[in-house]
């Protein structure tokens, strides 16, 4: 018997020692030292031990269940520390992180790209004008030198409506250009202004999209010359793309303009080699300019002998694709999640 109850107790101690969670150890203590436990079930035998051997047993037993209760103490205080501990980690604030969190949202390619070339602009004086989206026929045409059945009209694509409430035809503006000549109709020079805003033609692929963005510029002054304007747009697309990216400026036609240009940028897609981007070209169209034509100038009552002026329209998505190296126009509004979180900036 006295074999048994040490056996007894060193097994329990181990169990007690191996428990691993608080009912674990609950279940050894009631293994061994419940109602229908190990060391109960011992001392029941205690009746058939001869008479002088039963104090010795009876007091090896209790100290037996003292060690066992000691070290079930001892055990039972190290696993709630451990328990209290790992449910702080759990539960915890950890005060050393930055309270910051990035926002939800961003700020989409062609915001973000609008908001660039104002800030350049506007720090080279120009002030910043808007006009209508739906534009009266003559603002759109007619003032900027198209009239109804020039071929020029072809070149848009436009999108026409019924006329307005007063007869007046009107077109959603294909560009916005029309914003030059509500401004010089108001105001008189020297003027340097720019006009960011939408504008819409009835075209799609993957350098076109219905509904697109255009910076147009334009500066009235005594003495502008070409050279000012090219200087500019130079200088501009220089800051723009923080780097020298290979620019050319093509001779071009706009009845708005004399003498009239087109600048493309190197295609980045594949470094002048010609893809799918740039047709096969090598080459992408950003944006157009040239002198205001005289006859402009004649419209909006300004004298054309006494000033000269020039003007320019950017596309804001052929910058933004090849600033971001976006390959195709069409995905800045396909509203795909993936596209725009990872090119909305902040
Ligand atoms: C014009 O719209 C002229 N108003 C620009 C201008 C202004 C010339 C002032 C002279 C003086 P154009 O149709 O080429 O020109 O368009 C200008 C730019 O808009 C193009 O170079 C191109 O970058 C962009 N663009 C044209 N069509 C689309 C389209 N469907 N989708 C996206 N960008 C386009
Ligand atoms: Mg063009």
């Amino acid at each position: 018997m006295r074999e048994a109850l040490e056996q007894l107790r060193n097994q329990a101690l181990e169990e007690v020692d191996r428990a691993a969670t608080v009912a674990d150890l609950d279940q050894v203590r009631v293994r061994t030292i419940g109602k229908k436990g190990a060391l109960t079930q011992l001392l029941r035998g205690l009746g058939q031990v001869s008479a002088d051997q039963r104090p010795l047993l009876g007091e090896l037993a209790n100290q037996v269940k003292e060690a066992f209760n000691q070290a079930f103490a001892a055990r039972l205080e190290a696993l709630k520390d451990s328990a209290l501990e790992a449910q702080l980690t759990r539960e915890g604030l950890d005060v050393t992180l930055s309270g910051r969190q990035r926002p939800p949202g961003g700020v989409h390619p062609i915001t973000r790209a609008l908001g660039e070339i104002g800030d350049i602009f506007q720090a080279m004086g120009f002030f910043t004008a808007t006009g209508p989206e739906v534009e009266s026929d003559w603002h759109n045409f007619e003032a900027l030198n198209i009239p109804a059945d020039h071929p020029a009209r072809e070149m848009h694509d436009t999108f026409y409506l019924p006329p307005g409430p007063d007869g007046e035809k009107r077109v959603l503006r294909t560009h916005t250009s029309p914003v030059q000549i509500r401004v010089m109709e108001g105001s008189r020079p020297p003027l340097r202004v720019i006009a960011p805003g939408k504008v819409f033609r009835c075209d799609s692929d993957l350098t076109h999209t219905p509904m697109f963005h255009q910076v147009e510029g334009f500066m009235v002054d005594r003495n502008v010359h070409f050279g000012h304007l090219k200087g500019l747009l130079e200088a501009f697309l220089r800051r723009f793309f923080e780097r020298d990216l290979p620019v050319r400026f093509r001779p071009s036609f706009f009845p708005f303009t004399e003498p009239s240009a087109e600048v493309d940028m190197g295609c980045l897609f594949c470094a002048g080699r010609g893809c799918r981007v740039c047709k096969g070209g090598g080459w992408l169209e950003v944006l157009g300019c040239g002198m205001i034509h005289p006859v402009v100038l004649g419209n909006v009552g300004i004298d054309r002998e006494r000033f000269s002026g020039f003007a320019f329209g950017m596309g804001v998505e052929r910058l933004a694709m090849l600033k971001y190296g976006i390959n195709d126009l069409r995905t800045f509004y396909e509203n795909d999640v993936r596209f725009l979180e990872s090119h909305a900036g902040l």
